[in-house]
C-alpha cells in the first residue's frame, strides 16, 4: 500500500469502503449482446479450438460434455476454445491450467461476471458470487461461524439425522439412494444452517428452494424464457417466498438479542452474532445472501458425493468390503463423532471419497470470466472472455489418470497423494480433500484459500 508524506508525517491514504457490487442484468437479450460485445472488442484471438457455431455441438454439450471436453483437449491441449450456442468458451484443463487459475493467478478470473453471475437471482451476493475485497469482507466476518468447536456441534446433528435415516431402513428394500441422501441433506441443511425444523410444513421453507432450483436445471433455451408461468418466474417467486421466511426468522432472532442468537448454535444464528475482529458485520440483506449461498454449496456437492460412494461401493465389492470391514473394527457399532472424519482415523472410507470426488466431482465445472488477457501453457488468452475449468474432464485425463474410469480407491494412499502433481486433483477447487480440510479449521471447506 502506497503512503504519503504530509507536513512530515507519514500519512495511510484512507481505505475506500467496501460496497456491495452493482447488481447484475438477468435479461436474456442483455447477456446475448454483452457476449456478443466481448467477443468482438476482445484484444487478441482465442486460444485453437472449434470456433464454428454448431448446433450439434451445442446439444452434445448440453447432454454429454465430457467426451467432447476430452477430445478437444487431446485434439488442441490443455487451453482450447468451444463455441457453446454463440458464445465462444475458452476451457483449461489439467493440473498446470487448474494451479494456474486456482492458485497461482487466481485474481484474474472473476466468478460473478462468468456465469456463476446466473445465481445472483436465487443466491444474492453471497461468497460464490463475488470477487474482490467484497468478497474478502465477507469470508472475513463469517470467519468465527466456521471454527472446529462449531463444525462438531454440526456435526453432532449430521449424526443424529442420519442415525434417524438409516433405521427407517431394512434390509431388502429398494429405495431411490439419490432422493434418499437428497431428502436427507436438505434436512440436516435446514437445521444446521437456519434452525428450522425440517418437519415443520409451515415453514417448507426446502420446498421452496427446490422449487427455485429447478430453474438452473432446466435446458438452455427454456431458461431464456420470462413470465410468470416459465421456470424463471417460478424461481422468482419462490425466491420471494424464501427471502418472507428467512427475513422474519432474522427479525425474530434480531428481536431475542446476540446472545440467544450465537446460543442457537445454527449458521443463521452464528452469523447474526458474529462479528469480525475490526468490528465489522453482516447487514440482514447480506446474512440472507450468505446462507441462501451456503444452502446452495452444501447441499447438492454432498447429496451427489454420498449417492455416487454408495453407487461405487455396490459395484466394487473389494473396496465395500475394506469400507465395511474398518467401521466394523474402529467404530464397532457406535455411531461416528466428527473426530473420526479427520482423514486419519478412517483411511478406507477416506480413500473411497477421494476417489469418489474424482470421477464424479459435483461442482463439475467453474466457470470464470477472464480479467486480463494471460498466457498459460503457452496460450494466449484474450481478456474479458467466457472462460471454464472443469474438475470432471481434468480427473479423467488418461495421460495424468490411468484407467481414468475405473474406480480405484488405491490412487489417494498417503503415498500415492503426496505425489500428486499440483492442480491435478482439484473437487474442492484450488483444495485438496474435505477431511484435510475440516483438519485445516479455520477457515473452512468451502472457503477457498487463493485470492479473489
Ligand atoms: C462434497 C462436498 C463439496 C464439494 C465437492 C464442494 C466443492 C466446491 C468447489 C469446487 C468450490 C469452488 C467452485 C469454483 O471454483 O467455481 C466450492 C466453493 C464453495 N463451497 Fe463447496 N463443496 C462441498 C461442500 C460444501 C458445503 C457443505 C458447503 C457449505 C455448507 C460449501 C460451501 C462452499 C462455499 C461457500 C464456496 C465458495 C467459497 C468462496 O468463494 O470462498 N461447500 N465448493
Amino acid at each position: 500500500m502506497s503512503t504519503s508524506v504530509n507536513n512530515g508525517k507519514r500519512e495511510r491514504p484512507k481505505q475506500q469502503p467496501i460496497v456491495r457490487p452493482a447488481g447484475l442484468t438477468h435479461s436474456p437479450i442483455k447477456r446475448l449482446k454483452r457476449e456478443f460485445l466481448a467477443e468482438h472488442r476482445r484484444e487478441g484471438p482465442y486460444p485453437p479450438g472449434l470456433l464454428k457455431p454448431s448446433l450439434g455441438r451445442t446439444i452434445g454439450f448440453a447432454k454429454d460434455p465430457l467426451p467432447i471436453l476430452l477430445d478437444s483437449y487431446e485434439r488442441f491441449g490443455p487451453v482450447f476454445t468451444l463455441r457453446i450456442m454463440s458464445v465462444p468458451v475458452v476451457f483449461m484443463l489439467g493440473p498446470e491450467a487448474n494451479h494456474f487459475a486456482l492458485v497461482s493467478n487466481a485474481d484474474r478470473f472473476s466468478w460473478r461476471e462468468g456465469s456463476m453471475g446466473d445465481l445472483t437471482a436465487l443466491l444474492g451476493d453471497g461468497l460464490l458470487t463475488t470477487d474482490g475485497p467484497y468478497h474478502r469482507r465477507g469470508r472475513k466476518i463469517m470467519l468465527p461461524a466456521f471454527h472446529r468447536d462449531r463444525i462438531a456441534r454440526s456435526g453432532e446433528l449430521i449424526v443424529e439425522e442420519a442415525s434417524a435415516a438409516v433405521s427407517q431402513l431394512s434390509p431388502g428394500t429398494n429405495l431411490d439412494i439419490y432422493d434418499w441422501t437428497r431428502t436427507l441433506a436438505l434436512r440436516i441443511a435446514m437445521r444446521a444452517l437456519f434452525g428450522f425444523d425440517p418437519d415443520d410444513r409451515e415453514h417448507a421453507a426446502a420446498e421452496q428452494f427446490e422449487t427455485a432450483l429447478g430453474y438452473f436445471g432446466r435446458d438452455y433455451f427454456v431458461q431464456l424464457l420470462r413470465g410468470p408461468r416459465t421456470p424463471f418466474g417460478r424461481l422468482e417467486s419462490s425466491r420471494k417466498q424464501l427471502d418472507r421466511l428467512i427475513y422474519s426468522e432474522i427479525s425474530r432472532r434480531r428481536s431475542e438479542g446476540a446472545a440467544a442468537a450465537e446460543q442457537s448454535g445454527d449458521l443463521l444464528g452464528l452469523l447474526l452474532a458474529t462479528t469480525s475482529a475490526d468490528g465489522d458485520s453482516l447487514s440482514d440483506e447480506e446474512i440472507r445472501d450468505q446462507v441462501m449461498t451456503l444452502l446452495f454449496a452444501g447441499h447438492d456437492t454432498t447429496t451427489s458425493t454420498v449417492t455416487f460412494m454408495l453407487y461405487e461401493l455396490s459395484r466394487n465389492p473389494e473396496a465395500l468390503a475394506k469400507v465395511l470391514n474398518e467401521l466394523d473394527q474402529k467404530l464397532a457399532g457406535r455411531p461416528p463423532t466428527p473426530a473420526d472424519l479427520t482423514g486419519t482415523e478412517l483411511p478406507e472410507l477416506e480413500m473411497a471419497l477421494d476417489e469418489t470426488l474424482r470421477l464424479y466431482p459435483p461442482a463439475w465445472i467453474a466457470p470464470r470470466r477472464t480479467v486480463g488477457s494471460f498466457e498459460c501453457a503457452g496460450v494466449s488468452v484474450p481478456g474479458g472472455i467466457q472462460l471454464s475449468l472443469s474438475s470432471w474432464a481434468s480427473h479423467h485425463l488418461p495421460d495424468v489418470w490411468p484407467d481414468p474410469e475405473e474406480f480405484k480407491p488405491e490412487r489417494f494412499t498417503p503415498e500415492a497423494k503426496a505425489s500428486l502433481a499440483k492442480g491435478a486433483y482439484i473437487p474442492f477447487g484450488g483444495r485438496s480433500s474435505m477431511p484435510a480440510m475440516l483438519k485445516r479449521l479455520p477457515p473452512y471447506s468451502g472457503m477457498r484459500l487463493s485470492p479473489r
